[in-house]
């Protein structure tokens, strides 16, 4: 492999973010079990304001998320009928839609974080640095599509096709860089965002999602009785 800022980026630089993301994960549960927490500000923010601003938020980044994951789909999509221009035309109009949602959501939280005096006050730079990086890589995510919708609008689906067997090379620890050299720096912009994210995680406050309970949806309700005897 010869040395270049693309084998460096692109072949090493994504092994190098996950090894914090998992050690740093790790090492901060062990150290600063106080520390680990989504520190949340809802009870400093309007309530009708903050649903709005959490719920679009995490419902467009949880899609996405799972949307980014149907690159490795590609084989049970082809199985179930879908050719390559079709998974382009659904990957991009879905993803479209939830980075559009998710942006609205994160601007909102955004805003609320610096503009609120109070909120201002509990929150710490990594709070503001997370946020603020998230929503560049949503950015980038989304000017992709300027490329990619008009290559499907003419059944073209190269780049595609491409950046779904570097992602998969990754994944697979035999990262090929050299498949992605002539692609459009726009993607390449995005992708080391994207690997950013996983470099910042353990030292934000996402490592709430390690711990996320799940458990809450099918545990039992809890009993609250009243002190007050109700009169039959
Ligand atoms: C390891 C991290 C990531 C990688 C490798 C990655 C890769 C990609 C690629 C290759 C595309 C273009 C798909 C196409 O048009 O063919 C894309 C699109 C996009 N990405 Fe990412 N991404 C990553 C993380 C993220 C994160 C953290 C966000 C959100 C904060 C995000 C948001 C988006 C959005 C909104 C699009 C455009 C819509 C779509 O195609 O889903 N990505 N990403």
């Amino acid at each position: 492999m010869i040395w270049s800022w693309n084998t460096f980026l692109f072949g090493i630089y994504p092994y190098i973010a996950g090894t914090i993301f998992l050690l740093g994960s790790i090492i901060r549960y062990e150290r600063e079990q106080a520390g680990w927490t989504s520190y949340s500000s809802q009870i400093l923010a309007s309530k009708r304001y903050m649903m709005w601003a959490s719920n679009l938020w995490h419902i467009g980044i949880l899609t996405l998320f799972l949307g980014h994951f149907t690159g490795f789909l590609t084989d049970i999509l082809e199985w179930l009928g879908l050719d390559p221009v079709e998974h382009q035309w659904l990957a991009a109009s879905a993803g479209i839609t939830a980075g559009v949602v998710a942006m609205v959501g994160g601007v909102m939280l955004l805003l609320r974080r610096v503009l609120d005096p109070k909120v201002r006050y509990a929150s710490r730079p990594m709070d503001i640095i997370i946020l603020v990086w998230l929503l560049i890589t949503l950015c980038f995510g989304l000017s992709t599509q300027f490329i990619s919708v008009p290559e499907v609008i003419h059944d073209h689906v190269q780049n595609m096709e491409i950046l779904i067997h570097y992602v998969r090379s990754i994944a697979e620890f035999q990262a090929n860089p050299q498949l992605i050299i002539n692609i459009p720096l726009i993607y390449k912009v995005h992708m080391f965002c994207g690997f950013t994210v996983f470099l910042l995680f353990p030292f934000s406050r996402l490592v709430h999602i390690w711990t996320v309970p799940l458990n809450y949806v099918v545990r039992p309700y809890q009993l609250v009785r009243s002190k007050i005897r109700s009169v039959v």
